[in-house]
């Protein structure tokens, strides 16, 4: 007991000190000391993904592109992490606030704070379940289509079947929009062939090494796995060494779909170990400078912004690599 209070001591110490730092190297600008230049306060989830790292890129450069002051604190994958984020922006009166919520629920209380200073928020990349009245807008894709989209692949590769096909599912980041809503959208679209069986589902966390441990467990309790569903590219690479581990061949014996599309999942879909990705870009970091400049100039702005997004199988992969960006 004591030993965890100490490790979470230790964790929120860390958060803190991550967020002074980065508070302190914009600290001669922003609406508190009177510089003209927007105060922007960004709450990132982590690091947990390939996803993630290209996303914090595009909003780091974007920012220091558009002029814009960012106070960038990353919250580890914790949401107390990122409450503490965002009160310590309201204390540091920020012009905007924006975050990446790790979860769905729990923000009801700190976003009425940031309304209560009069300090507007926008949210990026994943959705809260609090009033829409409590922040400006949204951008960020729809995991539901996402979802759909993989779980089409699946029913237009398997139309010609009238066997049994064993799917296995890995979760993102329990109670993440993304988690609910591609597992959502895939199981939507699965009803149409009752060929097609979910025969286990359980978080990978979104990262590589998670992504492995499940499936190394998952391949001891199943051995006839047809298919592997994965929210994301990381935890599908994971997931790849296990199967290999396992003697097995990935893409052929056991067929992969995830989604990202991030420059290591997209190599492996062009080496023919993954058989299909869903794209969720990560490169939002314009739009939100965007959105913040029209929010600070009183401008209006849309509720929704969804970014567009494609799908690649393995010759598109190969053609697509050359030039993708992350
Ligand atoms: O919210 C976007 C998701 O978060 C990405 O698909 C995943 O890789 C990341 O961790």
């Amino acid at each position: 007991m004591k030993r965890r209070i100490l490790a979470a001591a230790a964790g929120a110490a860390l958060a803190l000190a991550s967020l002074a730092a980065c508070g302190d190297s914009g600290s001669d600008s922003g609406s508190g000391s009177g510089s003209d230049k927007i105060t922007l306060g960004f709450s990132q989830v982590g690091a947990e993904s390939g996803w993630r790292t290209a996303n914090t890129k595009s909003i780091k450069e974007e920012a220091a592109a558009a002029g814009i002051d960012l106070k960038f604190a990353d919250a580890q994958q914790k949401q107390e992490n990122q409450i503490a984020a965002i009160r310590s922006f309201i204390k540091q009166k920020v012009d905007v606030i924006a975050f990446s919520p790790v979860v769905v629920t729990g923000w009801d209380a700190v976003l009425k704070e940031a309304k209560a200073a009069g300090i507007p928020v926008v949210l990026t990349d994943r959705a809260v379940d609090s009033d829409p009245s409590m922040y400006v807008t949204f951008l960020g894709s729809d995991f539901v289509e996402e979802g759909k989209k993989a779980g089409q692949w699946l029913v237009d590769e398997y139309k010609d079947s009238d066997e049994t096909v064993n799917i296995v599912q890995l979760e993102g980041t329990v109670g993440a929009a993304p988690a609910i809503d591609r597992k959502k959208g895939f199981a939507e679209v699965i009803k149409a062939n009752p060929n097609l069986k979910v025969i286990a589902s359980q978080s990978g966390e979104f990262t590589r090494a998670k992504g492995k441990e499940v499936m190394q467990a998952l391949l001891k309790a199943h051995k006839d796995i047809d298919v592997l569903y994965a929210h994301n590219d990381d935890m599908g690479l994971g997931a790849i060494q296990a199967i290999e581990e396992a003697g097995k061949k990935p893409g052929e014996d056991i067929k992969i779909i995830t989604v990202d599309a991030v420059r290591d999942g997209m190599q492996a879909l062009a080496d023919g170990k993954i058989n299909f990705i869903v794209e969720c870009n990560p490169l939002l970091g314009g739009q939100l400078m965007e959105i913040v400049k029209k929010v600070h100039a009183d401008e209006p702005v849309e509720r929704r912004i969804v970014t567009e997004e494609t799908v690649f199988d393995q010759e598109a992969a190969k053609k697509a690599l050359p030039s993708r960006q992350y």
